[in-house]
């Protein structure tokens, strides 16, 4: 006989469906059974849309299916509010359901207390059902509700030695075509993708979502683009100015930058941010552009380096995640660029290091993926 876990699942690969179109909002996924069986499926596409258990109840009324009395499962508790759309609580007691299978609850201060709710209504509520997994899913939307500020991934494809150009400075291409397909489904996933200003003057990318299998249910979502530049110098006819890509250009920058260069941006429709200065360097602070991002709803931030920028983020301890796509060949050289710069550890002790890790294997390129863990010195 198939198990909650087994229709939450299901659940879970609904709401993974719509990566990278609900943010702000999270991911959710609903079926409803009736006797063991799946009578009817939803999901949450977009943000304002109906969320998942409308849509699974919506999905069930338009085939003439009777919900009174069968079971729903939803990757989160349903929800208490009225936000853009009206509470989920109210959709299933009209729809007469008898018992709600919910994996995580919803701390969210305007939405919670839907289990609540129902119970009182006299449906049964099961919640907890594969929450490690859902949690998973939502991480993003957990870790901005939880700190302010985005879930940073540090993305980067290596040699075997750990080199990511060789010592003349050639980069394209390290890893095969189906790694960089991989990286974009990354792309589709996030708010914001992040570069430093060497990468954008030597690389001119475009920092879009080019692979049509991150979007097969959905609008590819393209993140917005964040460039960081602390004295102006990538010139307004760089390729991530360009005013035909989709979503936008933010400059992150210091009082260095000349307010001519500024204007120019900004008349590109550029977005520019000033911020101060890490201590002791001249350039923009990151902790205070992640309060910054966080504020903008941004819930995750995608880092693709170079290394000096990957250094930075690591030297402060701002990664949650690793994504290192590694190819099988040798580089050498130590005039090579890691992948990883700045000042990095004194100590193996103080190694960030990654936790729940998962290995795939993209034709003859690997992709290891890990949450991170900095233990502390000695
Ligand atoms: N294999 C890969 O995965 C991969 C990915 C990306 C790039 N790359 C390669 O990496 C190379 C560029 O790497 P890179 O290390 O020279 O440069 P980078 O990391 O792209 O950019 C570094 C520059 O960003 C600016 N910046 C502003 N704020 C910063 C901050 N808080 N922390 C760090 N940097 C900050 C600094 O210039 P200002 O002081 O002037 O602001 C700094 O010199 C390129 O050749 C590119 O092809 C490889």
């Amino acid at each position: 006989m198939p198990t909650h876990e087994h229709f939450m699942q299901r659940a879970i690969e609904l709401a993974q469906r719509a990566t990278g179109n609900v943010s702000p909002n999270p991911l959710v996924g609903a079926v409803i059974v009736r006797d063991n069986v799946i009578i009817a499926e939803g999901w949450h596409k977009q943000a304002g849309e109906a969320h998942a258990e409308v849509d699974a109840i919506n999905n069930a009324k338009a085939k003439n299916i009777s919900t009174k009395d069968a079971t729903m499962y939803v990757s989160l508790e349903p929800c208490s509010h009225h936000g853009k759309t009206p509470p989920c609580t109210n959709a299933i007691l009209d729809a007469q359901l008898s018992h709600v299978v919910y994996a995580t609850s919803d701390t969210t201060d305007h939405a919670r207390g839907g289990a609540q709710l129902l119970q009182a209504a006299g449906v049964s509520v099961t919640g907890g059902i594969c929450e490690e997994a859902a949690r998973q899913t939502n991480r993003f939307f957990f870790h901005h509700q939880n700190n302010k500020t985005p879930f940073v991934i540090a993305k980067f494809a290596s040699s075997l030695d750990g080199r990511t150009a060789t010592r003349t400075g050639n980069s394209q291409w390290i890893t095969g075509q189906e790694a960089r397909l991989r990286g974009h489904t990354a792309r589709q996933a996030v708010d914001a993708i992040l570069i430093g200003a060497t990468t954008a003057i030597k690389d001119q990318p475009q920092l879009t979502v080019r692979n049509p299998q991150a979007h097969e249910y959905t609008q590819a979502a393209h993140p917005i683009r964040i460039v960081l530049d602390s004295h102006g110098r990538v010139t307004t006819d760089n390729a991530i100015f360009d005013t035909n890509l989709p979503a936008s250009t933010l400059v992150v920058t210091t009082d260095a930058m000349p307010a001519e260069h500024a204007n120019q941006l900004k008349q590109l429709g550029v977005d520019v941010l000033t911020l101060p200065c890490t201590a002791g360097t001249t350039r923009p602070d990151l902790s205070a552009l992640l309060k910054e991002l966080g504020l903008r709803e941004i819930q995750s931030l995608l880092v693709e380096g170079g290394q000096t920028v990957l250094g930075s983020f690591f030297d402060e301890g701002l990664v949650n995640e690793v994504w290192a796509f590694i190819a099988p060949m040798l580089i050498g050289g130590t005039e090579a660029a890691p992948s990883v710069g700045g000042l990095g550890i004194d100590k193996l002790k103080a190694a960030p290091r990654l936790s729940n890790v998962t290995v795939e294997y993209l034709n003859n390129d690997l992709l290891i993926k890990g949450e991170v863990h900095t233990c502390s010195p000695e």
